[in-house]
């Protein structure tokens, strides 16, 4: 049996897979803020061309760049594994695999769409990126891909991560990216939050904002967004078309695919280049892994809304928690985000996707038996998807269905080891569904239509 499942450099894809080609319907079209049809050029005030393009293409196929290959060759192809110590300590029939997304010198999937912005942002006379960071994946991985093409980066870090992971500050600042802790008193945005609230510990939609409102105002800035849009999850099909090529490999084909779900780009990246096998008839289940204390698909509404938390986005129909929804502090940081990808959302409004809410300490406990058994210790939002994958192998040791699992495994902790000694010392707790905060954001859903 092969542990490490492994391509050439040469077998890379050349290519990404666009799933709105296989998608029963049209995605549902971005609102501009006032709720009236937007002009897709509106959104040059913050992305580049092509971006724009990727952004409402309905091609399946969309071809990399040999720039961006050539950066992505420095750690891809990411291998797949076959976690048997795993299934052993499981006593499972299970054969369970995953995807290692924490191989690329950020630590996580991100760099997959850094580097494909940074790189369309450069040919495009940019010089300038802003951006916001929750967990600190994405903010290192912008500022890695900034530093390889020669762009500026300015990161908006959400400031309960800035508090809880310094060194992500660091690395950040060793790609020479800036890094401040959001809300800060540089933007309206920052000003307006630290104003109703001066303690705010910050989150992605409030960062989002403060990252927009400066890139809108420089002609030398754009914005680049680390999930949820259409391009970026489009730029991360690169994992899923890996993995299918490689469980192809050992002549296996996963019953179900799970990934932690934040803004959607890891599970998109991994599921959607099955979903088209799914299109085609083939059986396979694609699910989705949230917080309970933050679940987005599990239990908040299909409707239109901002991607921030001040309004200052386009109008997107997702699966969203009201944007003013403030998430409890916990510490899988990239999965505090009120919304959800809108091709996500309607794929599993369809139907055609589905999703689990797994709460805090269970998703810990995961992550400590993954790592015993397999070495690697995987960042919180990872143990997501871990979690997700221990409970179907636990559940087919009762049947005994010898189910065929894989799940992503989108980044380590090795800067989240805060977060390891709280689980440790019995000070992290599972946060109940906060009913009544989500309620009161959801009454302030924008009017449409
Ligand atoms: C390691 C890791 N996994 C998952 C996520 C969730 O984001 P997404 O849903 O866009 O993949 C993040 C976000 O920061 C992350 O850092």
């Amino acid at each position: 049996m092969k542990t490490k499942i492994l391509l050439k450099e040469a077998d890379m894809p050349t290519h990404w897979y666009n799933v709105v080609a296989d998608m029963p319907n049209p995605p549902a079209p971005i609102l501009a803020p006032d709720g009236s049809p937007i002009d897709p050029a509106a959104l040059a005030a913050i992305f580049p061309p092509t971006i724009i393009e990727q952004e409402v293409s309905s091609e399946r196929w969309i071809a990399i760049p040999d720039e961006v290959r050539e950066v992505l060759r420095l750690w891809r192809p990411s291998p797949l594994y076959r976690a048997e110590r795993l299934e052993r300590a499981l006593n499972t029939p299970a054969r369970i695999y995953f995807k290692n997304e924490a191989v690329s010198p950020a630590g996580s999937h991100k760099p997959n769409t850094a580097v494909a912005q940074a790189y369309y942002n450069k040919i495009h006379g940019i010089t300038r990126l802003t951006t916001e960071t929750g967990a600190g994946q994405w903010g290192c991985s912008l500022a890695l891909a900034g530093q390889l093409f020669g762009l500026e980066v300015r990161v908006y870090m959400v400031k309960v991560s800035y508090e809880q992971k310094p060194y992500r500050r660091s690395m950040m600042q060793t790609w020479g990216a800036e890094v401040f802790a959001s809300p800060t008193d540089m933007t309206h945005s920052g000003r307006h939050i630290l104003a109703q609230h001066p303690d705010s510990p910050g989150s992605l939609g409030i960062a989002i904002s403060e990252a927009v409102e400066e890139a809108a105002g420089r002609a030398d800035t754009n914005y680049a967004l680390g999930s949820v849009l259409n391009h970026v999850l489009l730029h991360q099909t690169i994992i899923g078309e890996e993995a299918k090529k490689q469980m192809a490999l050992v002549g296996d084909y996963p019953d179900m695919v799970f990934a932690p779900c934040g803004g959607g780009s890891n599970f998109g990246g991994i599921a959607f280049p099955f979903f088209a096998d799914k299109a085609a008839g083939k059986q396979v289940e694609l699910v989705a892994v949230e917080p309970t204390s933050c679940p987005t698909l599990t239990k908040g509404v299909y409707a239109y809304d901002f991607g921030d938390t001040e309004g200052l986005t386009p109008l997107t129909k997702m699966y969203t928690l009201g944007h003013d929804f403030m998430p409890p502090g916990i510490h899988a940081g990239g999965l505090r985000y009120h919304g959800e990808s809108a091709l996500v959302s309607q794929l599993y409004d369809e139907g055609l996707v589905s999703a689990m809410a797994i709460p805090q300490m269970e998703t810990f406990e995961a992550g400590v038996l993954f790592s015993k058994t397999q070495g690697i210790i995987p960042a919180p939002e990872s143990c997501h998807a871990v979690a997700a994958a221990i409970r179907e192998a636990k559940r087919c040791a009762e049947t005994g269905e010898p189910k065929t699992l894989l799940f992503n495994l989108s980044g380590h902790g090795h800067f989240d080891m805060s977060a390891y000694d709280r689980y440790f010392k019995g000070e992290l707790e599972d946060y109940d569904y906060p009913e009544a905060a989500i309620r009161e954001s959801l009454a302030h859903l924008p009017k449409v239509g």
